[in-house]
């Protein structure tokens, strides 16, 4: 049966990830690959979630089945992360899911239960899964204008204008934070507009979010979200743990949805479960079961935040410190939008060409596109990135 199968395009991150790794030179720096780094270039386990493991690992005392729901604290106490305290929970629910991807893609079927039809629009760019994560769950998908090379920040008016397009049988996938590559990010004030389009235009807005805390902190990373959920009858939300849990490998999501009542949403909850159970059946435990017991211990709440807030801060002091750098450098203020920019990731508007040259003389691994990930710069070669970047940009 196999020999009709054609190799897959291979993955172009774990592509860079193979060859920084093949490279020999002592001083090469990765900013490719999406995890967080910390001063030392480690992507250690939280203290927060080593104490809760430890707990987990002396009070877990069976490993039975919990159910299509996965675990209902950590659902709760998601939810409460996500929509902070505000009435419209009442018609929210929430599943536990294998990461921020298992979430889209349950969600994805869901959609594609209620409306075989259905179109999903993705920023252009986007996180280079959303597309096939979305196709894979049945759906059609297009794309809406979102950013402005030259300008690097967020081509609001064309986004609207296409939007405009967009109707009830529609839903647009929105970037919750920290857009993921291009890092410019939408206003309150522009979250406030798609708000009122989405009511004017019925369609469904999709929220994937997954950088709470890496930008401007826990709750301002979900106004946007929050705001929207105060204004629009139905919502779909889709949140990882991977990165500001740092559970990257243990698949720690969770789906949520907003229904127009809370019998709808009942409903469309049921239909969720049903899609899990006709795919993995059951979440995996322990990487949530952590998020759990840190979510509802206020000391290792606390702990949580603390950390969180150090990787929010690190990553904003080498905007700051790499957007200087490229200031005195190009006597320009032609790259003082990295500082902007907020979340791992920024697109610094280089050439595949560009990018292949920083690999090759100066050891230096971008993604094609020109993303860098700010948390691979170690603090001591923001000025040799700075220097080489504007070499092979003739800046
Ligand atoms: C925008 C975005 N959404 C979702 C995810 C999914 O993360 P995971 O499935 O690892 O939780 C990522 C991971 O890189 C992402 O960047």
């Amino acid at each position: 049966m196999f020999e009709t199968l054609k190799p897959a395009p291979g993955d172009k991150i774990l592509a860079l990830i193979a060859a920084y790794r093949e490279d020999t030179r002592p001083d090469k720096i990765d900013l490719g690959v999406g995890v967080y780094r910390d001063d030392k270039g480690a992507t250690p386990v939280l203290r927060a979630v080593k104490e809760a493991e430890k707990r987990l690992w002396i009070e877990q005392d069976s490993k039975a089945y919990l159910g299509l729901l996965g675990d209902v604290g950590f659902n709760e106490a998601m939810v409460g992360l996500l929509f902070g305290a505000t009435t419209v929970t009442e018609r929210v629910r929430a599943v536990q899911a294998p990461g921020g991807s298992g979430a889209l893609r349950i969600l994805g079927e869901l959609i594609a239960r209620a409306n075989k039809d259905a179109t999903v629009w993705l920023s252009d760019p986007t996180w280079p899964n959303h597309g096939p994560v979305m196709i894979n769950a049945g759906l059609k998908t297009k794309t809406y204008p979102y950013f402005d090379a030259a300008s690097a920040s967020v081509r609001f008016d064309a986004m609207v204008e296409a939007l405009k397009q967009a109707g009830p049988g529609d839903v647009v996938l929105l970037h919750g934070c920290c857009h993921n590559p291009t890092g410019a990010n939408l206003t309150i004030d522009q979250w406030q507009v798609l708000a009122d389009l989405a009511v004017e235009r019925g369609f469904l807005p999709f929220i994937d979010i997954a950088y709470q805390g890496f930008g401007d902190g826990l709750e301002e990373d979900a106004a946007g979200l929050r705001l929207m959920a105060g204004r629009v009858p139905e919502m779909l939300v889709a949140a990882s743990c991977s990165k500001n849990f740092g559970l990257y490998r243990d698949r720690v999501g969770c789906a949520m949805l907003m229904g127009a009542s809370a019998e709808q949403a009942n409903a469309s909850l049921s239909q969720l479960t049903s899609v899990t159970r006709g795919s993995y059946s059951m979440p995996p435990d322990h990487g949530a079961a952590a998020v759990r017991m840190i979510l509802t211990d206020p000391a290792l709440k606390a702990a949580w935040c603390k950390e969180l807030d150090e990787m929010r801060n690190r990553m904003l002091s080498l905007r700051q410190g790499l957007a200087d750098a490229l200031r005195r450098g190009s006597n320009s203020d032609k790259y003082d939008f990295v500082a902007e920019h907020r979340g791992m990731f920024s697109l610094m508007g280089t050439t595949s060409d560009q990018v292949r040259r920083l690999r090759e003389e100066f050891g230096i691994y971008m993604v094609d596109d020109g993303r860098i990930n700010i948390a691979g710069l170690p603090e001591d070669r923001v000025e040799y990135f700075a220097k080489a970047l504007l070499k092979v940009c003739g800046d």
